[in-house]
């Protein structure tokens, strides 16, 4: 990405606070390599916001390493993308500031993410995690963003980064672009946990309710046989009265590169043991071979150390520009 940005600008982050599940990669980073070619692109390790939950300092270091080389491994090309840790750009904590400024306790006590992790988490409801939304507007409007790709968990974010823009711009003249969120409209924006198909597949959940990118085929293969299903036989997409088979279909399907209706006629009458087989091998398929180039990546520390250093320089010239607009914008004094 040269820093006279030209295509439509795409931003997204993760966040390096454990190892990424199949949901991560289902609803996100596959659609980052789908669309990286449209777009320039940014792609984030959101590092700050992971501190809004307990964090072992070693782990961190290590998964923000392992995330980087596993976008790369994706497919995501860091020559053209830029690919960088949050906390190497700082004006991404400084605008947060002034966004927390334009932002309403009640909006943000509205967030079902912090009413999620404040449950969760009950020993350490910190402020980081209540203004957490505030500083992924800054991430986004930072890079004057056209489109977010996420899963559907992060709609009411981006929702709440458009009002905050929106909000800052009428009073401030045309500031930030106002972005738009993209999330896949099938049921692959949400993927389910394994062993309870009513709530959402998660890094953070028990083991045997996630596949990590990091499983092995046996993992994959004990995990998924143990995935609840229902009592009925039948292969079909139904959200509402199967939610544990739409599940494993919406899974092989993405990871097989079919349709779900392609899925459920070739698996017709063949019960949920052979939905479970083709499930596994798709997503080993799948697995495998970026398992296989991380690895390659990563044990090339200097290679890792070159991309984010690269990826923070190009960050920070953009970044700089909108930061500095909003500084004059809002009074701040000039040197
Ligand atoms: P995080 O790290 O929780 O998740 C990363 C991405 O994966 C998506 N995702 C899922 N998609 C489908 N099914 C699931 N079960 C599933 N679980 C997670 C998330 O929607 C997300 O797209 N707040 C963000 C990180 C962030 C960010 C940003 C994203 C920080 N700044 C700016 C976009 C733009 C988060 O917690 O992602």
């Amino acid at each position: 990405m040269s820093e006279t940005v030209r295509k439509p600008v795409l931003y997204s982050a993760v966040q390096p606070s454990g190892t990424l599940t199949i949901g991560n990669y289902i609803g996100a980073l596959r659609n980052f390599v789908k669309l990286e070619k449209d777009y320039d692109c940014l792609f984030c390790m959101a590092d700050l916001h992971a501190l809004t939950v307990r964090q072992e300092p070693a782990a961190l270091r290590r998964r923000t390493a392992e995330l980087a080389a596993l976008y790369i491994a994706c497919g995501l090309d860091p020559e053209k993308n830029i690919i960088y840790a949050q906390s190497h750009v700082p004006m991404h904590a400084e605008l947060a500031w002034i966004l927390n400024c334009f932002t309403y306790m009640g909006e943000l006590s509205r967030m079902t993410q912090f009413k999620d992790k404040s449950a969760k988490h009950a020993d350490n409801i910190n402020a980081g995690l209540f203004t957490y939304p505030v500083l992924m507007a800054a991430d986004i409007l930072l890079y004057q963003t056209d489109v977010v790709p996420v899963g559907a968990d992060q709609k009411q974010h981006l929702e709440i980064c458009r009002d905050i823009a929106e909000r800052f711009n009428s009073v401030y003249g045309d500031v930030f672009k106002i972005p738009e969120p993209y999330i896949a409209k099938s049921a692959a924006a949400r993927i389910m946990a394994l062993n309870d198909p009513g709530s959402k597949m998660s890094k953070s959940g028990e083991p045997d309710s996630f596949i990590s990118m990091a499983d092995t085929p046996d993992d994959v293969r004990r995990k998924l046989r143990r995935a609840v299903t229902d009592s009925d036989g039948e292969i079909r997409v139904d959200p509402e009265n199967k939610p544990g088979v739409t599940n494993l279909i919406t899974i092989c399907a993405a990871m097989s590169g079919k349709t779900a209706e392609e899925v459920c006629a070739e698996l017709q009458g063949k019960g949920y043991g052979a939905l479970k087989d083709a499930t596994t091998e798709a997503v080993v398929s799948v697995l495998s071979p970026i398992q296989a180039e991380q690895k390659r990546i990563l044990a090339d520390k200097q290679y890792i150390n070159d991309v984010l250093k690269n990826g923070s320089e190009r960050a920070s010239a953009l970044a700089f520009r909108t930061l500095r607009k909003v500084y004059k914008k809002v009074g701040l004094y000039q040197l």
